[in-house]
């Protein structure tokens, strides 16, 4: 598929949370996407020339949208929380390789703060059993979106709702098993996850987060390293942007 730069109608853009906004956007292509893949979001600002990635959160390809759950961290995001509706923005996608959706009979689905927005898409597609633990600091956002999908379990670092503390206190405090684990988070979670994983002797699909350029492959400035040597540069690297951003916890080191 021979992926291009695009502008894309929006059709929402509303805080949800404390500097969490809720985007949905028109684009046929990228209403078409996998759960994990992502889009690069162009500013409108010519200083800020590089894309930044969003993790597409939910699709609806019935009427040709999609979803970005984001929160504004630095200049590229706050232009992006000022976009009205009926305006604009460029993208590009749908990225990378998502998630894996194999064989399992009961799946726990890990999301870490700002990775929770694609276990949407991934907790609807996901047709089995399926446990949802969710971390944050402290504002919760997006729980409501897993009604009714699976049974949702909370971790929040201040105490303020469900289990003091990470995603892998939740689980070890609720007894939680299965027999697949799907993560989105920040690089020490993930960490957390692989041995949770190790421990449990069940396989871990991984989605790192990590800063990126260019986004499609090109400039190297996202790789992560992996068991395997990589094709692309003969070492043992892989591209978070176009390998990635999901891998198998056992391809790669944390
Ligand atoms: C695959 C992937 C999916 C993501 N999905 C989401 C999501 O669903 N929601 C969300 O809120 N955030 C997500 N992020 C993080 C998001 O890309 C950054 O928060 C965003 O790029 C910050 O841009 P900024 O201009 O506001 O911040 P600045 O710090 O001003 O950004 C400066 C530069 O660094 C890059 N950058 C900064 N932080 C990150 C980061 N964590 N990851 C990648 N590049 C970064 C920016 O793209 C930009 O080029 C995702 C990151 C990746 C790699
Ligand atoms: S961001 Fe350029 S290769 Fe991944």
């Amino acid at each position: 598929m021979n992926i291009v730069k695009q502008s894309a109608e929006v059709i929402r853009n509303v805080q949800i949370s404390e500097g969490v906004y809720d985007m949905w956007l028109k684009n046929m292509m990228i209403s078409q996407s996998a759960p994990g893949q992502f889009v690069s979001v162009y500013c409108k600002d010519g200083s800020r020339i590089l894309p930044r990635p969003i993790s597409i959160c939910e699709t609806d390809r019935q009427n040709k949208r999609f979803r970005l759950v984001y929160r504004v961290l630095g200049e590229g995001t706050k232009e992006l929380s000022k976009v009205k509706a009926g305006e604009t923005v460029d993208v590009m996608g749908p990225l990378g390789n998502g998630f894996t959706i194999s064989d399992c009979e009961h799946a726990i689905l890990i999301g870490g703060g700002i990775g929770i927005p694609p276990m949407v898409e991934l907790a609807k597609t996901l047709k089995c059993k399926k446990t949802v633990v969710l971390g944050f600091r402290d504002t919760i956002f997006l729980q409501n979106d897993f009604e009714g999908l699976g049974e949702v379990v909370i971790a929040t670092d201040d105490g303020s709702a469900g289990t003091k503390g990470t995603v892998i206190d939740a689980i070890n405090q609720n007894n939680i098993v299965g027999d697949m684990i799907f993560a989105c988070g920040p690089t020490p979670m993930l960490r957390g996850v692989k041995k949770l994983a190790e421990q449990m002797g069940i396989p871990a699909q991984l989605s790192l987060e990590e800063r990126m350029a260019c986004g499609i492959g090109a400039c190297l400035a996202c790789v992560c390293k992996s068991k395997e040597k990589d094709e692309h540069t003969n070492v043992n690297n892989k591209r978070i942007c176009k390998e990635g951003p999901v891998f198998f916890a056992h391809e790669i080191e944390l």
